[in-house]
């Protein structure tokens, strides 16, 4: 392997500190679902090869795990809940590590857009209020309607808080270095915080001060297992995916950054992307509001590549970006980015297939000189 350089001409390629962390650079391996879990939706021992061969990234965000069986809506995503998971994630975080690498687990609740197949006992999903979302599920048995979800009862929350708890002593075993709590993309904690899918006329519904409740709640609850420092929280304020909306982004999400303020969290992580396939033609500009609002690390997400990275690190609009689809196609783009080396392309069709192909056969670059 060729030695990484220096590039203080690319901010990107600088070290930042995150919590009790200092980073190599500042490119943040963004969480993605592979649906690659084996039995029991642990992870395998592939997982633990694809993790390693991306561990040059300043940090590593896992896939979302389901912090309970309630939590599950997707074919072979793997959980943070039992012994058998804690175990393959012991794997994964020993591999990182032996390459110097840091890697946080990203504890998921899917809510709503769950299904009865996926559920204990066939049961109902959950949610803050029983709306079901437009579109399909990929159930066990194929593309499935979403189902109306059954609204939580007041008593029943504090228990649904106590799965994120759980979750998080788990990762806390598995040996990750912390936990990016998935606020983002329309599952549970989205659900709770924008109005379109929350409802409720309790204390956890009605204005941005109710709305944020569950959060603050898991987030507490979250930071009780491993302090604050190594903490992050996911957003995606103008995400129209699983079929979510708000009637103000930027008042719901910048109350939400505020609250989350007094914490000392190590990151707030905001999805927004400007372009690429997951932009939202006309939505309001969110993040640098969310920013003015929270004190600690911010990082960016959505479509960025080198040039924009080190454009939004040099301007001040986040510490660090998050790539997703590059670091998935490409598990040496730090050092592709420090050479200027071309870009393997992500293959779409092997995203959620399963199996090695797509998952740990996308070259290094070494390997592609090696090649010709
Ligand atoms: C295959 C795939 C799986 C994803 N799974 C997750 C996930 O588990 N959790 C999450 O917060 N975002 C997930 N995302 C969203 C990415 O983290 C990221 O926000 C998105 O890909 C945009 O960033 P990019 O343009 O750099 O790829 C996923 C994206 C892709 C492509």
């Amino acid at each position: 392997m060729t030695e990484s350089h220096e590039h203080p001409h690319h901010p990107i390629l600088t070290p930042v500190q995150l919590g009790p962390y200092t980073l190599r650079n500042r490119m943040v391996m963004a969480p993605m679902t592979r649906s690659r879990a084996g039995e029991g939706l642990a992870p395998t021992p592939i997982a633990a090869t694809y993790y390693a061969q991306r561990a040059s990234a300043g940090l590593i965000v896992t896939e979302g795990s389901q912090v309970s069986p309630q939590g599950v809506g997707y074919p072979n995503t793997p959980g943070i809940h039992s012994d058998a998971q804690v175990e393959g994630w012991k794997r994964v975080t020993a591999a990182v590590h032996e390459q110097g690498g840091r890697i946080f687990l990203q504890l998921w609740h899917v809510g709503r857009v769950s299904h009865p197949s996926f559920q204990p006992e066939g049961a109902l999903p959950v949610a803050p209020s029983a709306i079901a979302a437009e579109g399909t599920v990929r159930s066990a048995d194929g593309p499935q309607p979403f189902v109306a979800p059954r609204a939580l009862e007041l008593a029943e929350i504090p228990g649904v808080v106590a799965q994120f708890a759980h979750g998080a002593r788990s990762a806390l075993e598995a040996g990750f270095d912390g936990v990016e709590i998935h606020g983002a993309n329309g599952y549970l904690i989205d659900q709770f915080l924008r109005d379109g899918t929350n409802h409720r006329t309790d204390a956890y519904g009605g204005p941005v001060e109710n709305r944020v409740r569950f959060l603050v709640e898991v987030v507490e609850a979250v930071v009780g297992v491993w302090g604050a420092d190594r903490v992050g929280v996911r957003f995606s304020p103008t995400g129209t995916f699983n079929s979510m909306s708000d009637s103000d982004p930027v008042a719901t999400f910048g109350h939400a950054a505020q609250a989350l303020d007094r914490f000392g969290l190590a990151y707030l992580h905001v999805v927004e992307p400007s372009s690429g396939r997951f932009a939202v033609p006309g939505a309001p500009a969110v993040a640098q509001a969310m920013r003015e609002r929270f004190h600690g690390a911010f990082i960016l997400n959505g479509g960025f590549d080198l040039a924009t990275a080190d454009a939004a690190i040099a301007a001040g609009q986040a510490d660090l970006i998050s790539f997703g689809q590059l670091f998935l196609a490409n598990p040496d783009l730090p050092e592709r980015f420090a050479e200027g080396a071309p870009l393997n392309a992500p293959d779409f069709a092997t995203f959620y297939t399963g199996g090695e192909k797509g998952y740990v056969d996308y070259p290094a670059r070494d390997a592609v000189a090696a090649a010709v």
